[in-house]
C-alpha cells in the first residue's frame, strides 16, 4: 500500500462508520475494534519494507529539551525515510504539528508518529512530585491530577507520557524515590493504577488522554546503596512480593506501554532481560501494548559487560522483548543485518513492529494523524486553567505530613499573630518549589510561601523575612539577618530543605540530612528561644533527628509545584486541617538504612533484655518517623479491633471493625490502616503489610465506625514453591493510624488456597 493506498484504507474505514459519527463513543468503538484494527495494520505492514518496520521501533530525542545525552542524526530527514516511529522531547502543538506534517506527507507510507515526553507530576501546571502525591493516600485526587497533565500535555501535541514511574523504593539516598509512590507494594499497587487511569481515561482515542509507560521494569529501586544506575541483586520472591506488583497493577489498569530500566537484575540488564520482558509481563501477564527502553540503555549493555558490540545488544534487547529503541539508534543501525543474520527473527521485528502500530491506531492517529497537534484554542486554553490551579492547590494541600506539633503550636492564629520571620531559602523561591522532574513546569507560575503568606495574613501582621543562607555551601553572610528577624517576631517559620534537583535523575546523596549549613542556621535560630515552625521541602525522607528533638513543629512540605505557597498557608494558619501520612520511612540515621515497616523479625527479634538480639550499639532499630505516620489537627483515639468472626474459609470474608473517635474540637480526615502479619509461612513473612486502607473525614467530637472485610487475596504470596496463594494457619490483624500499630487481633485461615497472582483488593 502506497500513501495513497493507505488514504484509501483509511477513507474507507471513515466512511464505515459515518452513520455513527454523531456518537462519539461508537465511533470509538469502530476504532479501537481489535479485528478491524488488525486488518488495518496487516494491510500496511504488507507493504512495509524490512527497513520501515524497524523503523516503527527507533524513537529519538528532539533538541526541545534535553533528559540525556542528545544524538547528532536528524531524526526528521530519518522518519521521513521511514527510518524513526517516535520522536520525545519534542514540544508545543505548533512544532509537533509541523514534524508530524512532513513526516506524514513525505514519507512513502505517511505512517505518524508518536510524540511522547517526560510529563511527570504536571504539565504547565505543575503538581507536587509524584512523591508528594502519595502521602495523600487520596487514589481520587491523584488520578485527577494525572487527568490534568493529560489534558494539558495533549492539547501541546503530545500524545504519550514516560508516566507513571512505580519503583519501589527503600532506600532514601536513591534520589529518585521522589519520582514514586514509597516503599509500600499495595499502595504503590493502588496508585500506580490510578494514574494509569488519569492518563489514558477510558478510551485512548479521546484528544484529551495520552498513552501511559510504566517505568522502569523492573526493580529500578534496589540499586546497591542507593546509587543511581547501579546494580541490582534481589531473589525472584523479593522481586514478585516487592517490586513487580505496582507494575502489574498497571498492566491490569491497561497501561499502553512499558520503559525497561537501566539496571541489571541477577546479572542481565534489564533492556535484554528475556525472563522479565517476553515471560513475566508479555506471556503471564498478556500484556499487549509496546515496551521501549530507557534513554541510550541498549547502548549501555556494552559497558555492563553483558555484550561485546552495539550490534550484539540490539539483538539481545529485541529478542527478550523490547519493541523499541529509545535514543541508541541500534535498531536503526545494526537490526536489519542482524535479520540478515538469521540473529533476529523477521517475525521478532513484525511483532514489535505490530505493537508501535496498534497504539498509533488506538491513539486514532491513523484516522487523523494532527488530532493532538492540530493547532486549537479551545484545547489550549484548558493550560493552566483556573481549574487546573484548583486541583493542584487541593492535591497540594493533601500531600503535606504535620510531623511534629508539640504543644499544638499550630496552626498558628492568624488573628492574633503580631509578627512573624519567614526564613530560609525556600521563603520565596518559585523553581525550587517545582521538584524534580518538573520538566515543563514554569516557575512563573508558582506562588511562593512568601506571596501566600502576605495574602493571607494582609497587613496587620509584620512578616519579616530573611533568605539566611542558600541551599548549600559556606557562606554564613545572611545569618546575621535571619537571626535579628527572628528576634523581633513572635513566631519564626524556617522554609528549609533540598533543592529541586538534590532528588530526582542521578541525584544520590549520602548524606540525607538537611544540607549542613541549613543545619547551622536553624541550630543558630533555635538558640533565640523563639518558636520554630520548620518546614521541610525534599524529595526524600531525610534524617532530622536534631530538628526532631529540638524544634516545636515540623511540617513535610516536599516539593508542591504551582500551588505550593497556598496550600502550605492554608496549614499553617488552620484553614486547612492536614491528613497526608508518609509513604516510606523517615530514619533516624544513614546507618539503618534499609529500614522499612514491613521488614522480616529475624530469628533473634530485639529484645532489650538480652544482648545477643538483632540490633545496633548506638542507635534503636526504631524510624524517625514510620510508614503511615501523619499528624492532624484533631485527634484520634481508635477502639479495640473486633472481628466479625476468627476463622476465615477460603471462599469466605471476615469484617474488622473498629471505631474513630474524633476527640477534638475540628474536624479532621484519618487515614485509617489496616495491616496484617502471617505468623508462619513455608517462607518467613514480613512482621506487617498493608493490605487495606481508608480515608475518612470525621466530624470534631464525633466517632464513626470502619470497616474492613478482609478475603484470602488479602493473605496471599510467593510460597516456598514460588506458586502465589494463601497458607492456612494464624494471622495478626492490625486497625491504627500508622504502621506502628501495636494490638493485633489473632484469626485464622482455615485451609491453603491458591489465588490468582498480583490480586489486589
Ligand atoms: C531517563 C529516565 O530514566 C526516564 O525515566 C525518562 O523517562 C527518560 N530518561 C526520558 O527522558
Amino acid at each position: 500500500m502506497n500513501k495513497l493506498g493507505l488514504l484509501g484504507v483509511l477513507f474507507l474505514l471513515v466512511c464505515g462508520c459515518s452513520k455513527a459519527v454523531t456518537d462519539k463513543a461508537v465511533v470509538h468503538n469502530q476504532w479501537n475494534d481489535q479485528p478491524e484494527m488488525d486488518r488495518f495494520i496487516d494491510s500496511l505492514m504488507t507493504e512495509m519494507t524490512l527497513e520501515e518496520k524497524i523503523g516503527q521501533t527507533v524513537l529519538f530525542a528532539s533538541w526541545w529539551d534535553i533528559t540525556g545525552p542528545v544524538s547528532e542524526n536528524d531524526f526528521v530527514d530519518d522518519a521521513i525515510k521511514g527510518k524513526v516511529g517516535a520522536v520525545f522531547n519534542a514540544l508545543t502543538a505548533d512544532f509537533i504539528y509541523r514534524m508530524q506534517k512532513e513526516v506524514v506527507e513525505k514519507s512513502r507510507l505517511g505512517i505518524p508518529l508518536l510524540f511522547g515526553y517526560d510529563v511527570i507530576h504536571g504539565y504547565r501546571t505543575t503538581f507536587p512530585t509524584p512523591f508528594a502525591m502519595s502521602a495523600s493516600w487520596d487514589l481520587d485526587q491523584i488520578e485527577k491530577s494525572c487527568r490534568v497533565a493529560a489534558v494539558e500535555a495533549a492539547a501541546d501535541g503530545l500524545n504519550w507520557t514516560f508516566a507513571p514511574m512505580v519503583d519501589i523504593a527503600r532506600d532514601p539516598r536513591w534520589g529518585r524515590i521522589a519520582e514514586g509512590a514509597g516503599e509500600d507494594a499495595y499502595l504503590g499497587s493502588l496508585i500506580a493504577a490510578a494514574q494509569v487511569r488519569g492518563f489514558q481515561g477510558t478510551d485512548l482515542s479521546d484528544e484529551a488522554t495520552v498513552l501511559a509507560c510504566a517505568k522502569h521494569f523492573a526493580a529500578y529501586g534496589a540499586a546497591q546503596a542507593g546509587r543511581d544506575y547501579h546494580t541490582v541483586d534481589i531473589s525472584e520472591r523479593v522481586l514478585r512480593d516487592v517490586y513487580l506488583p505496582p507494575f502489574k497493577a498497571a498492566c491490569d489498569a491497561g497501561v499502553a506501554t512499558y520503559m525497561t530500566a537501566f539496571n541489571e537484575l541477577d546479572g542481565t540488564p534489564c533492556s535484554a532481560h528475556e525472563h522479565l520482558l517476553n515471560d513475566i509481563l508479555k506471556e503471564q501477564w498478556g500484556f499487549d501494548g509496546f515496551v521501549v527502553t530507557d534513554y541510550t540503555s541498549i547502548k549501555e549493555m556494552v559497558n555492563h559487560g553483558s555484550v561485546a558490540n552495539e550490534k550484539e545488544a540490539g539483538e539481545a534487547s529485541m529478542n527478550a522483548g523490547v519493541d523499541m529503541d529509545m535514543q541508541s539508534g541500534i535498531f536503526m543501525n545494526h537490526l536489519k543485518q542482524s535479520v540478515e543474520e538469521g540473529k533476529v527473527k523477521e517475525a521478532t521485528v513484525n511483532e514489535a513492529c505490530r505493537r508501535v502500530l496498534e497504539m498509533k491506531y488506538r491513539l486514532g492517529l491513523f484516522e487523523d494523524p494532527y488530532r493532538y497537534c492540530r493547532p486549537d484554542e479551545d484545547k489550549q486554553s484548558k493550560i493552566k486553567s483556573p481549574e487546573h490551579f484548583a486541583l493542584a492547590h487541593e492535591m497540594a494541600r493533601k500531600s503535606i505530613v504535620l510531623l511534629k506539633n508539640e504543644d499544638h503550636l499550630m496552626p498558628l492564629n492568624k488573628e492574633q499573630l503580631n509578627s512573624i520571620a519567614l526564613i530560609g531559602p525556600m521563603t520565596d523561591e518559585q523553581k525550587q518549589q517545582l521538584g524534580a522532574w518538573h520538566t515543563t513546569g514554569q516557575p512563573e507560575t508558582v506562588t511562593t510561601i512568601l506571596t501566600a503568606f502576605k495574602e493571607k495574613l494582609g497587613s496587620k501582621t509584620k512578616i519579616y523575612t530573611a533568605k539566611g543562607c542558600d541551599w548549600e555551601g559556606d557562606d554564613r553572610s545572611g545569618f546575621a539577618e535571619a537571626l535579628a528577624a527572628a528576634k523581633k517576631a513572635e513566631v519564626v517559620v524556617m522554609c528549609m530543605g533540598e533543592r529541586e534537583n538534590m532528588g530526582g535523575e542521578a541525584a544520590s546523596r549520602v548524606h540525607i540530612d538537611i544540607p549542613l549549613i541549613q543545619k547551622e542556621l536553624i541550630r543558630e535560630v533555635h538558640k533565640t528561644g523563639k518558636p520554630i515552625v520548620l518546614l521541610l521541602h525534599n524529595g526524600r525522607p531525610l534524617t532530622i533527628t536534631w530538628e526532631n528533638e529540638h524544634l516545636p513543629a515540623i511540617v513535610e512540605c516536599w516539593h508542591l509545584g504551582s500551588m505550593a505557597g497556598p496550600a502550605i498557608a492554608d496549614v499553617v494558619f488552620g484553614d486547612y486541617n492536614p491528613s497526608g501520612k508518609l509513604t516510606a520511612t523517615f530514619p533516624q540515621h544513614l546507618g539503618q538504612v534499609p529500614v522499612h515497616y514491613n521488614m522480616k523479625n529475624t530469628g533473634r527479634p530485639y529484645n532489650p533484655e538480652d544482648h545477643f538480639t538483632t540490633r545496633y550499639q548506638d542507635c534503636s532499630n526504631d524510624p524517625l518517623y514510620c510508614f503511615g505516620y501523619g499528624l492532624s489537627y484533631s485527634s484520634f483515639e481508635y477502639s479495640a479491633v473486633t472481628l466479625d468472626t476468627n476463622t476465615l474459609t477460603p471462599d469466605g470474608k471476615i469484617t474488622a471493625s473498629v471505631k474513630v473517635n474524633n476527640t477534638s474540637n475540628v474536624d479532621g480526615e484519618e487515614v485509617v490502616q489496616l495491616y496484617i502479619r502471617d505468623l508462619v509461612g513455608s517462607v518467613t513473612r514480613p512482621v506487617k503489610e498493608l493490605k487495606g486502607f481508608q480515608k475518612v473525614m470525621i466530624p470534631a467530637n464525633t466517632a464513626i465506625d470502619v470497616n474492613f472485610e478482609v478475603r484470602v487475596e488479602d493473605l496471599a504470596f510467593w510460597r516456598k514453591d514460588m506458586s502465589y496463594g494463601a497458607e492456612k494457619g494464624e494471622f495478626l490483624l492490625f486497625i491504627g493510624t500508622n504502621s506502628d500499630v501495636e494490638q493485633g487481633i489473632k484469626f485464622e485461615l482455615s485451609s491453603d488456597a491458591d489465588v490468582e497472582p498480583y490480586t489486589i483488593r
